[in-house]
């Protein structure tokens, strides 16, 4: 796989996982013409990230990025499955489940017992487990790369490239393309510590806005408005943390506080309180606001 790694050109896309990161993972990889295979825990899970990916293409439809004939050409390349074995003839496999270390490694294994090819790359989107623990589920952690997408991933250009100290540089520049010229996004190199780049500077600002509700210093609302009309975000950090979800905003504070003992990285007990009541945000319809659609 070292001897010439630009040659290979990443055409059979699995996905795991069809949450709002795996579905929109495998939108943007469907719509650059590649034929993607995702799989979800169960049939019900297929049919809601079947539904997740119509939503968000019909949403292309209706703002004139997409005609009608292209949305069904992409689902044309789309196949959703509950059965994990589907993925066995990928060349590269995304994993987008929950994140929670045990379940990702999990997952890795699994993918390294069903992929035949052996020099396929089996990339993470974990936004904070440190990439060599997922790769050393494998055996073959030269070929484990984290690929971080950002959500909304139709939206959102940016995807952090996280090679382990394991990761070849074959795998790396095989990911690096993959990223830049078949799915024209813009990679950022990203050291292998929890929360990578952007989230070890996003997650103790969306914890401060926490605290500082939490605290009565001052309202979501008005937190919300200070950085949307007083800094040009184009949402305020507790609609985004909704966005991302709570839980994910949590599992991501705690990996970085394992990783650096820093409080900045502590996740608030209104944190820890809301996603234990359920209220992860949009995708459950409340969070720090109340959503009709979740
Ligand atoms: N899926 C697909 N497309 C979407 C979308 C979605 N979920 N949400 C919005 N869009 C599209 C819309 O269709 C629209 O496209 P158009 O201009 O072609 O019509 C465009 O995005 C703008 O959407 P809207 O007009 O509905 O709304 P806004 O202008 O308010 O934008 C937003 C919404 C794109 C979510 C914007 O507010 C935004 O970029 N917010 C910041 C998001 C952010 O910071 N994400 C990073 C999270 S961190 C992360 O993911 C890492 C993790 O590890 C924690």
């Amino acid at each position: 796989m070292d001897a010439n790694p630009q040659q290979v050109v990443d055409r059979r896309i699995g996905v795991v996982g069809c949450g709002q990161m795996g579905a929109g993972i495998a939108e943007m990889c469907a719509r650059a013409g590649l034929d993607v295979v995702v799989v979800e825990s169960d049939a019900d899970g297929a049919r809601r990230g079947r539904t997740r990916i119509e939503a968000s293409l019909a949403r292309a439809v209706r703002s004139g990025r997409l005609d009608e004939d292209g949305a069904q050409a992409v689902f044309g390349r789309l196949a959703l499955t509950a059965a994990l074995d589907a993925l066995a003839d990928r060349t590269l496999v995304i994993e987008a489940v929950a994140e929670r270390e045990d379940v990702k490694t999990g997952v890795m294994a699994a993918l390294d017992r069903i992929v035949t090819d052996p020099d396929a790359v089996l990339a993470t989107n974990t936004s904070s487990i440190p990439i060599m623990r997922l790769a050393t589920a494998t055996s073959r952690p030269s070929q484990v790369i984290g690929l971080h997408f950002f959500n909304p991933v139709p939206v959102l250009r940016l995807v952090e490239i996280v090679p382990s100290l394991l990761t070849s540089q074959a795998t790396r520049v095989r990911a690096t393309a993959f990223v830049t010229e078949t799915l024209g996004k813009h990679a950022v190199p990203a050291p292998d510590r929890a929360g990578f780049v952007v989230n070890t500077l996003l997650i103790p600002y969306l914890l401060s806005a926490v605290r500082m509700a939490e605290s009565g210093f001052a309202p979501p609302e008005d937190i919300d408005a200070g950085m949307v009309l007083g800094c040009a975000h184009p949402m305020g950090p507790l609609r985004l943390a909704d966005l991302i979800g709570l839980d994910t905003v949590q599992a991501a504070a705690e990996a970085m506080y394992a990783e650096y003992r820093d409080l900045h990285f502590a996740p608030p007990a209104l944190l820890l309180r809301m996603v234990e009541g359920g209220r992860l945000g949009r995708k459950t319809g409340r969070g720090f606001y109340e959503y009709t659609a979740a």
